[in-house]
Protein backbone atom coordinates (compact mmCIF):
# COMPACT_ATOMS: atom_id res chain seq x y z
CA UNK A 1 0.00 0.00 0.00
CA UNK A 2 1.43 3.13 -0.79
CA UNK A 3 1.96 6.02 1.57
CA UNK A 4 -1.24 8.40 -0.42
CA UNK A 5 -3.47 5.17 0.27
CA UNK A 6 -2.80 4.26 3.49
CA UNK A 7 -3.61 7.87 4.65
CA UNK A 8 -6.15 8.33 2.18
CA UNK A 9 -8.17 5.37 4.02
CA UNK A 10 -7.63 7.11 7.17
CA UNK A 11 -8.45 10.80 7.01
CA UNK A 12 -11.41 11.39 9.17
CA UNK A 13 -11.12 14.33 10.56
CA UNK A 14 -9.28 17.76 9.44
CA UNK A 15 -7.58 20.90 11.34
CA UNK A 16 -7.49 24.04 9.85
CA UNK A 17 -5.21 26.88 11.20
CA UNK A 18 -3.70 30.31 9.76
CA UNK A 19 -0.28 31.49 9.45
CA UNK A 20 2.19 34.37 9.27
CA UNK A 21 0.33 38.07 9.04
CA UNK A 22 -3.52 37.48 8.32
CA UNK A 23 -5.25 39.00 5.23
CA UNK A 24 -8.65 39.68 4.50
CA UNK A 25 -10.77 36.43 3.31
CA UNK A 26 -9.40 34.32 5.66
CA UNK A 27 -12.11 33.73 7.28
CA UNK A 28 -14.38 32.79 4.32
CA UNK A 29 -11.35 30.20 3.43
CA UNK A 30 -11.84 28.73 6.86
CA UNK A 31 -15.99 28.93 6.55
CA UNK A 32 -15.76 27.01 3.47
CA UNK A 33 -12.98 24.29 4.93
CA UNK A 34 -15.42 23.92 7.58
CA UNK A 35 -18.87 23.64 5.73
CA UNK A 36 -17.20 21.35 3.20
CA UNK A 37 -15.57 18.81 5.69
CA UNK A 38 -19.13 18.25 7.06
CA UNK A 39 -20.68 18.34 3.86
CA UNK A 40 -18.08 15.41 3.17
CA UNK A 41 -18.17 13.27 6.21
CA UNK A 42 -15.04 14.79 7.98
CA UNK A 43 -14.93 16.24 11.08
CA UNK A 44 -13.58 19.47 11.68
CA UNK A 45 -11.12 21.27 14.07
CA UNK A 46 -10.15 24.57 14.48
CA UNK A 47 -6.58 25.56 15.37
CA UNK A 48 -6.21 28.86 17.01
CA UNK A 49 -2.93 30.69 16.88
CA UNK A 50 -1.25 29.33 13.78
CA UNK A 51 1.84 26.84 14.31
CA UNK A 52 2.37 28.37 17.88
CA UNK A 53 -1.19 27.86 18.76
CA UNK A 54 -1.27 23.85 17.49
CA UNK A 55 1.96 23.55 19.76
CA UNK A 56 0.03 24.36 22.39
CA UNK A 57 -2.47 21.86 21.70
CA UNK A 58 -5.59 25.24 21.31
CA UNK A 59 -7.39 22.58 19.01
CA UNK A 60 -11.25 22.60 19.22
CA UNK A 61 -13.86 21.18 17.34
CA UNK A 62 -15.88 23.30 14.90
CA UNK A 63 -19.47 23.15 13.26
CA UNK A 64 -21.86 24.51 10.47
CA UNK A 65 -22.59 27.77 13.72
CA UNK A 66 -18.62 27.91 14.52
CA UNK A 67 -18.16 29.74 11.35
CA UNK A 68 -21.83 31.57 10.97
CA UNK A 69 -21.75 35.36 10.07
CA UNK A 70 -17.91 35.72 9.82
CA UNK A 71 -17.14 36.09 6.19
CA UNK A 72 -17.55 39.92 6.02
CA UNK A 73 -15.37 40.06 8.87
CA UNK A 74 -11.07 41.14 8.36
CA UNK A 75 -9.06 39.30 10.42
CA UNK A 76 -9.31 35.55 10.87
CA UNK A 77 -11.57 33.81 14.08
CA UNK A 78 -8.74 31.19 14.76
CA UNK A 79 -5.99 34.35 14.95
CA UNK A 80 -2.72 33.79 13.36
CA UNK A 81 0.64 33.67 14.50
CA UNK A 82 4.52 33.64 13.33
CA UNK A 83 5.87 30.96 14.50
CA UNK A 84 10.01 30.63 13.77
CA UNK A 85 10.40 27.56 16.05
CA UNK A 86 8.52 25.95 13.07
CA UNK A 87 11.35 25.85 11.20
CA UNK A 88 13.04 23.16 13.49
CA UNK A 89 12.29 19.48 12.81
CA UNK A 90 12.45 18.60 16.80
CA UNK A 91 9.72 20.93 17.03
CA UNK A 92 7.76 19.88 13.84
CA UNK A 93 8.17 16.31 15.38
CA UNK A 94 6.27 18.03 18.71
CA UNK A 95 3.73 19.43 16.38
CA UNK A 96 2.78 15.44 14.34
CA UNK A 97 2.37 14.01 18.28
CA UNK A 98 0.05 16.73 19.14
CA UNK A 99 -1.97 16.44 16.14
CA UNK A 100 -1.71 12.47 16.32
CA UNK A 101 -2.98 12.94 20.22
CA UNK A 102 -5.49 14.95 19.74
CA UNK A 103 -7.22 12.81 16.77
CA UNK A 104 -6.13 15.27 14.04
CA UNK A 105 -5.14 13.26 10.63
CA UNK A 106 -5.17 15.99 8.03
CA UNK A 107 -4.29 19.73 7.92
CA UNK A 108 -5.37 23.02 6.20
CA UNK A 109 -2.67 25.96 6.21
CA UNK A 110 -3.50 28.89 5.34
CA UNK A 111 -1.03 31.40 5.08
CA UNK A 112 2.24 32.52 2.98
CA UNK A 113 5.53 31.62 1.59
CA UNK A 114 6.89 30.61 5.29
CA UNK A 115 3.87 28.67 6.20
CA UNK A 116 3.29 27.05 3.62
CA UNK A 117 7.48 25.78 4.10
CA UNK A 118 6.65 24.58 7.13
CA UNK A 119 3.65 22.46 6.02
CA UNK A 120 5.89 20.56 3.38
CA UNK A 121 8.04 19.67 6.28
CA UNK A 122 5.47 18.04 8.43
CA UNK A 123 4.47 16.14 5.46
CA UNK A 124 8.15 15.30 4.17
CA UNK A 125 8.97 14.06 7.96
CA UNK A 126 5.47 12.87 9.40
CA UNK A 127 3.00 12.23 6.39
CA UNK A 128 0.26 14.13 7.77
CA UNK A 129 -1.66 14.56 5.05
CA UNK A 130 -1.65 18.72 4.32
CA UNK A 131 -3.25 21.08 1.99
CA UNK A 132 -1.84 24.87 1.46
CA UNK A 133 -4.04 27.79 0.94
CA UNK A 134 -2.71 31.17 -0.37
CA UNK A 135 -3.31 33.94 2.51
CA UNK A 136 -1.24 37.08 2.39
CA UNK A 137 -1.61 40.47 0.91
CA UNK A 138 1.52 40.48 -0.14
CA UNK A 139 0.20 37.87 -3.22
CA UNK A 140 3.77 36.02 -3.28
CA UNK A 141 3.26 32.90 -3.49
CA UNK A 142 4.33 30.79 -6.34
CA UNK A 143 2.58 28.81 -8.40
CA UNK A 144 -0.41 31.32 -8.01
CA UNK A 145 -1.46 34.04 -9.61
CA UNK A 146 -3.13 35.36 -7.10
CA UNK A 147 -3.55 35.44 -2.70
CA UNK A 148 -6.52 35.85 -0.26
CA UNK A 149 -6.45 39.39 0.71
CA UNK A 150 -4.60 41.05 -1.99
CA UNK A 151 -7.82 42.83 -3.83
CA UNK A 152 -9.06 43.88 -0.58
CA UNK A 153 -5.62 45.36 0.35
CA UNK A 154 -4.71 47.33 -2.73
CA UNK A 155 -8.11 48.72 -2.71
CA UNK A 156 -7.59 49.98 0.46
CA UNK A 157 -4.32 51.18 -0.40
CA UNK A 158 -6.08 52.78 -3.79
CA UNK A 159 -8.54 55.02 -1.13
CA UNK A 160 -5.96 55.88 0.92
CA UNK A 161 -4.14 57.28 -1.88
CA UNK A 162 -7.12 58.88 -3.63
CA UNK A 163 -7.55 60.79 -0.40
CA UNK A 164 -3.83 61.78 -0.36
CA UNK A 165 -3.82 62.71 -3.80
CA UNK A 166 -6.58 65.93 -3.14
CA UNK A 167 -4.62 67.58 -0.26
CA UNK A 168 -1.28 66.83 -2.70
CA UNK A 169 -3.32 68.61 -5.43
CA UNK A 170 -4.60 71.10 -3.14
CA UNK A 171 -1.06 71.97 -2.00
CA UNK A 172 1.00 71.44 -4.75
CA UNK A 173 2.75 68.70 -2.95
CA UNK A 174 4.96 65.38 -3.26
CA UNK A 175 3.78 62.70 -0.96
CA UNK A 176 5.76 59.54 -1.02
CA UNK A 177 3.32 56.85 0.25
CA UNK A 178 4.78 53.09 1.44
CA UNK A 179 2.75 50.14 1.11
CA UNK A 180 3.13 46.77 2.50
CA UNK A 181 5.14 43.53 0.62
CA UNK A 182 8.66 43.24 2.48
CA UNK A 183 9.64 41.05 -0.24
CA UNK A 184 7.18 41.40 -2.44
CA UNK A 185 6.14 44.20 -5.29
CA UNK A 186 2.68 43.14 -5.84
CA UNK A 187 0.79 45.49 -4.24
CA UNK A 188 3.33 48.84 -4.97
CA UNK A 189 2.79 48.10 -8.54
CA UNK A 190 -0.89 47.61 -8.79
CA UNK A 191 -1.70 50.66 -6.45
CA UNK A 192 0.80 52.63 -8.56
CA UNK A 193 -1.15 52.14 -11.74
CA UNK A 194 -4.61 52.25 -9.99
CA UNK A 195 -3.72 55.76 -8.63
CA UNK A 196 -1.69 57.12 -11.68
CA UNK A 197 1.37 57.12 -9.48
CA UNK A 198 3.97 59.76 -11.13
CA UNK A 199 6.66 56.45 -9.79
CA UNK A 200 6.51 53.23 -8.29
CA UNK A 201 10.15 52.29 -6.09
CA UNK A 202 10.06 48.41 -5.79
CA UNK A 203 11.98 47.29 -3.13
CA UNK A 204 14.39 45.05 -5.21
CA UNK A 205 17.99 46.49 -6.45
CA UNK A 206 18.95 50.40 -5.72
CA UNK A 207 16.24 52.78 -6.72
CA UNK A 208 17.05 55.07 -9.25
CA UNK A 209 16.79 58.62 -7.47
CA UNK A 210 17.94 60.67 -10.87
CA UNK A 211 15.19 59.40 -12.51
CA UNK A 212 12.72 59.79 -9.86
CA UNK A 213 13.50 63.27 -9.48
CA UNK A 214 14.09 63.87 -13.22
CA UNK A 215 10.32 62.67 -13.13
CA UNK A 216 8.85 64.64 -11.06
CA UNK A 217 10.62 67.78 -12.25
CA UNK A 218 9.51 66.95 -15.54
CA UNK A 219 5.92 66.52 -14.34
CA UNK A 220 5.86 69.73 -12.79
CA UNK A 221 7.13 71.53 -15.79
CA UNK A 222 3.91 70.21 -17.59
CA UNK A 223 1.84 71.65 -15.30
CA UNK A 224 1.32 68.90 -12.96
CA UNK A 225 0.00 70.22 -9.38
CA UNK A 226 0.94 66.97 -7.21
CA UNK A 227 2.81 64.05 -7.57
CA UNK A 228 2.76 60.64 -5.77
CA UNK A 229 5.59 58.35 -5.36
CA UNK A 230 4.39 54.67 -4.54
CA UNK A 231 7.24 52.82 -2.82
CA UNK A 232 7.31 48.93 -1.64
CA UNK A 233 7.63 48.61 1.89
CA UNK A 234 11.60 47.58 2.12
CA UNK A 235 13.39 45.67 4.54
CA UNK A 236 12.16 47.70 7.85
CA UNK A 237 9.25 49.66 7.41
CA UNK A 238 9.65 53.68 6.51
CA UNK A 239 13.21 52.83 5.54
CA UNK A 240 13.15 53.19 1.94
CA UNK A 241 10.25 56.02 1.60
CA UNK A 242 12.41 57.84 3.98
CA UNK A 243 15.84 57.92 1.68
CA UNK A 244 13.54 58.12 -1.19
CA UNK A 245 12.65 61.70 0.38
CA UNK A 246 15.90 62.68 1.82
CA UNK A 247 17.57 61.45 -1.12
CA UNK A 248 14.95 64.45 -3.52
CA UNK A 249 15.65 66.59 -1.08
CA UNK A 250 19.65 66.39 -1.47
CA UNK A 251 19.84 66.02 -4.96
CA UNK A 252 16.97 68.25 -6.64
CA UNK A 253 15.98 70.65 -3.33
CA UNK A 254 12.61 68.74 -3.37
CA UNK A 255 10.59 68.81 -0.28
CA UNK A 256 8.16 65.29 0.02
CA UNK A 257 5.78 64.47 2.95
CA UNK A 258 6.04 60.57 3.70
CA UNK A 259 2.74 58.72 4.28
CA UNK A 260 3.11 54.79 5.49
CA UNK A 261 0.13 52.85 5.21
CA UNK A 262 1.34 50.13 7.30
CA UNK A 263 -0.82 47.37 8.83
CA UNK A 264 -4.17 49.35 7.40
CA UNK A 265 -3.50 47.57 4.56
CA UNK A 266 -3.88 44.08 6.34
CA UNK A 267 -7.55 45.07 7.90
CA UNK A 268 -11.08 45.62 6.48
CA UNK A 269 -13.87 43.94 5.26
CA UNK A 270 -12.19 41.41 2.27
CA UNK A 271 -14.26 42.17 -1.01
CA UNK A 272 -16.58 40.07 -2.93
CA UNK A 273 -13.38 39.25 -5.58
CA UNK A 274 -11.54 38.09 -2.42
CA UNK A 275 -14.64 36.19 -0.54
CA UNK A 276 -15.19 34.14 -3.85
CA UNK A 277 -11.79 33.12 -4.26
CA UNK A 278 -11.44 32.07 -0.60
CA UNK A 279 -14.68 29.92 -0.47
CA UNK A 280 -13.56 28.44 -3.83
CA UNK A 281 -10.21 27.56 -2.07
CA UNK A 282 -11.67 26.04 0.90
CA UNK A 283 -13.80 24.15 -1.07
CA UNK A 284 -11.11 22.69 -3.28
CA UNK A 285 -8.87 21.89 -0.01
CA UNK A 286 -11.45 19.53 1.06
CA UNK A 287 -11.88 17.78 -1.85
CA UNK A 288 -8.41 17.49 -2.28
CA UNK A 289 -7.98 15.95 0.55
CA UNK A 290 -11.36 13.11 -0.06
CA UNK A 291 -9.33 12.31 -3.09
CA UNK A 292 -6.11 11.70 -1.69
CA UNK A 293 -4.53 14.63 -3.44
CA UNK A 294 -1.79 15.32 -0.64
CA UNK A 295 0.43 17.57 -0.27
CA UNK A 296 -1.20 20.15 -2.34
CA UNK A 297 -1.87 23.81 -2.59
CA UNK A 298 -4.70 25.77 -3.65
CA UNK A 299 -3.65 28.03 -6.58
CA UNK A 300 -5.35 30.79 -8.97
CA UNK A 301 -3.62 29.66 -12.67
CA UNK A 302 -5.00 31.07 -15.92
CA UNK A 303 -7.72 32.47 -14.03
CA UNK A 304 -8.75 29.34 -12.56
CA UNK A 305 -8.70 27.58 -8.79
CA UNK A 306 -6.85 24.55 -9.27
CA UNK A 307 -4.66 22.20 -7.11
CA UNK A 308 -1.02 21.97 -7.79
CA UNK A 309 1.47 20.47 -5.73
CA UNK A 310 3.06 21.67 -2.70
CA UNK A 311 6.27 21.89 -3.75
CA UNK A 312 5.73 23.70 -6.84
CA UNK A 313 4.63 26.43 -4.48
CA UNK A 314 6.97 26.63 -2.14
CA UNK A 315 9.52 27.64 -5.21
CA UNK A 316 10.51 31.44 -4.85
CA UNK A 317 7.95 33.37 -7.06
CA UNK A 318 8.95 34.84 -10.41
CA UNK A 319 10.22 38.52 -10.36
CA UNK A 320 8.48 41.77 -11.01
CA UNK A 321 5.38 41.90 -13.91
CA UNK A 322 7.32 44.05 -16.40
CA UNK A 323 4.25 44.48 -18.39
CA UNK A 324 2.97 46.49 -15.46
CA UNK A 325 6.14 47.90 -14.85
CA UNK A 326 5.72 49.10 -18.45
CA UNK A 327 2.25 50.37 -18.00
CA UNK A 328 3.06 52.25 -15.08
CA UNK A 329 5.58 54.07 -17.09
CA UNK A 330 4.32 54.54 -19.80
CA UNK A 331 1.02 56.25 -18.59
CA UNK A 332 2.54 58.14 -15.70
CA UNK A 333 4.28 60.97 -18.17
O1 LIG B 1 1.65 39.60 5.76
C1 LIG B 1 2.60 40.19 4.95
C2 LIG B 1 3.02 41.48 5.54
O2 LIG B 1 1.89 42.29 5.72
C3 LIG B 1 4.09 42.21 4.76
O3 LIG B 1 3.57 42.95 3.70
C4 LIG B 1 4.72 43.04 5.83
O4 LIG B 1 6.03 43.34 5.51
C5 LIG B 1 4.65 42.15 7.03
O5 LIG B 1 3.59 41.28 6.81
C6 LIG B 1 4.45 42.85 8.34
O6 LIG B 1 4.51 41.89 9.34
P1 LIG B 1 4.12 42.02 10.86
O7 LIG B 1 2.79 41.40 11.02
O8 LIG B 1 5.13 41.22 11.55
O9 LIG B 1 4.13 43.46 11.21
Amino acid sequence: MTKKNRSLKTIKTVGVLCSGGDSPGMNCAIRAVIRTALGQGLAPYGIQKGYSGLLEGNIFKMNASSVGNIMQKGGTILQTSRCPEFFKAEIRKEAAHILRRKGIDSLVVIGGNGSYKGAMDLWREHHIPIIGLPGTIDNDVSASEYSIGFDTAVQTAVEAVDKIRDTASSHERTFIVEVMGRHSPAIALSVGVCTGAENIVLNSGTPDFEQIGQDILKGIKRGKNSSIIIVAEGKTPGSLAYSVRDKLKEKFKLNSHVCILGHIQRGGNPTPSDRLIASQMGFQAILCLKNGQFPYAIAVQNGKVVPVTLEESIKDKNSPDSLLINLARTLSI
